[in-house]
């Protein structure tokens, strides 16, 4: 239970809000640091932390490309594929990243190494097509970007 665990913290998040219900974000981070993602018991208990219904916890999750509602590979590859990087390639980019990994968006490597997922806009239109890796962001991305990408990071054996 992350009221146990984690008493002190969650009280020191709470005391920088004027409302309980303005720390729902960190809370969620709290959980995905304690469990990997946001597992129904995460949601359940900031619901219960901050006095709010599930549903409403699980709205904030969904809404969130940064918070995961299910495992994920060691390394998160996010592809925006909304229209100005639709535009510019987004598509055949995504499609380029699912042969190279051998997965399709929405799955993880057997290895657990990569998530591969597409979302919507995360603010880097300019220099489409972007993408967010763990939390970096790549723009401009071809598919030879790409394969470097994957290089760096299995060249470091995580
Ligand atoms: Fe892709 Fe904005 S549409 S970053």
């Amino acid at each position: 239970m992350l009221r146990e665990k984690y008493a002190q913290e969650i009280a020191a998040i709470l005391a920088r809000y004027p409302v309980k219900r303005s720390a729902v974000l960190p809370l969620l981070y709290l959980v995905q640091r304690e469990y990997g993602y946001c597992t129904e018991e995460g949601i359940r208990e900031v619901a219960d932390i901050v006095g709010v219904s599930p549903t409403q916890v699980r709205g904030v999750v969904g809404f969130y490309s940064l918070f995961y509602d299910r495992p994920i590979g060691r390394h998160l590859i996010q592809i925006c594929d909304d229209l100005p990087c639709a535009l510019r390639g987004a598509d055949e980019l995504v499609a380029h990243a699912a042969r190279r990994l051998g997965v399709r968006p929405g799955e993880t490597t057997p290895d657990g190494r990569f998530t591969l997922e597409t979302v919507m806009c995360i603010g880097a239109c300019h220099r489409a097509p972007a993408m967010q890796v763990d939390l970096e962001f790549v723009e401009n991305v071809t598919p030879e970007v790409f394969d470097q990408v994957i290089a760096d990071l299995s060249r470091d054996g995580t």
